[in-house]
């Protein structure tokens, strides 16, 4: 059966990269869409856009994913992170289709010391965390068929993201500092792209699934040891010094530790992982060729 397969919030990071890697896709029509022709908290214009493509799989990537802000800006989090995900999840419903809805570490505290599990209670600590764990549970209750993938630490050549933030500055400044009491693992949106990608190539579409599952790269290390690589991957020679959160406060609270186990993603699809400074080389390699040689 054809895949009509409807993408939302399509100009971020991983919306921009399925984009990218879904030039040639076979079965699978892909449809992309973002604001402001469809915003997902409107559900007539959800479900009309789903009725012109005859849409049977939704992969939401649209959130809202401005973490300090959030905490001032609560009704706006929760309209788009938990009601959005309510009326993906209802426009799948009356459709039948398989939602594919993406969400984050942030719905831990980061009080655990070994890596989360897809069934670890959520408590999370600031109103992203909290908006993204409600969508999450509004999926769980109206979505027939859903998979819902938790990632952390995304990165991509597309939008605004803490890679791209330490290029600018290590070419700015002699020194930066960056925290080393957070621990988690980053994402190359590219990687979690492929992987969904796979998904959709491997899944039955006579099948419902009511699934969670975890996608980071593989490894893990502090925001330290990110920015570290970044500088030496890059050829920057700005010295990077490690400093505890405390040293660095920030609006919202953050897990200290958010590492995810992935094994169930891998061992379900047969998804294979990337290790985090392999897909950052790649990365850089592919938006400042030079950097890297
Ligand atoms: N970024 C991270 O570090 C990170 C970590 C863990 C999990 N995640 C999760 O991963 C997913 C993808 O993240 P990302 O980094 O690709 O996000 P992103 O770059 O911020 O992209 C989100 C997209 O959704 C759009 N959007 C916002 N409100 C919308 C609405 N009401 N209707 C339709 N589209 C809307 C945004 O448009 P505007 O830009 O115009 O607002 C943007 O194009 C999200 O679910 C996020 O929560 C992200």
């Amino acid at each position: 059966m054809d895949m009509n397969i409807l993408v939302t919030g399509s100009k971020g990071q991983l919306g921009s990269e399925l984009q990218e890697l879904s030039a040639n896709s076979g079965k699978q029509h892909f449809f992309f869409y973002d604001l402001p022709e469809l915003d997902i908290t409107n559900q007539d214009l959800v479900d009309r856009v789903c009725r012109e493509h005859d849409i049977n799989v939704m992969v939401n990537c649209a959130a809202y994913t401005a973490v300090d802000k959030a905490e001032a800006d609560v009704e706006t989090a929760f309209r788009v992170n938990r009601d959005g995900s309510a009326v993906l999840a209802s426009c799948a419903k009356e459709r039948n289709a398989l939602l594919v809805h993406i969400s984050t570490d942030y719905v831990f505290n980061g009080e655990s010391c070994t890596p989360y599990r897809v069934n670890a209670p959520a408590t999370p600590l600031g109103v992203y965390g909290k908006s993204k764990w409600e969508g999450e549970e509004r999926v769980r209750q109206i979505a027939p068929s859903y998979m819902i993938i938790r990632t952390s630490w995304l990165y991509s050549a597309y939008g605004a993201n803490f890679v791209k933030t330490m290029l600018r500055l290590g070419a700015e400044r002699q020194m930066l500092n960056v925290v080393d009491d957070q621990i988690g693992t980053p994402t190359y949106a590219g990687d979690l792209a492929a992987a969904i990608v796979t998904i959709l190539e491997h899944y039955d579409c006579s099948k419902q699934y009511r699934e969670t599952y975890h996608y980071s790269n593989e490894g893990v290390c502090s925001w330290y040891d990110f920015a570290v690589a970044i500088m030496d991957l890059s050829g920057l020679s700005c010295k990077v010094l490690p400093v505890s959160s405390a040293h660095y406060p920030q609006i919202a609270p953050r897990p200290s530790f958010s590492v995810l186990d992935k094994s169930a993603i891998k061992q379900e699809w047969g998804v294979e992982i990337p290790y985090w400074r392999v897909s950052l080389a790649s990365l850089l390699e592919k938006i400042q060729p030079r950097a890297t040689e």
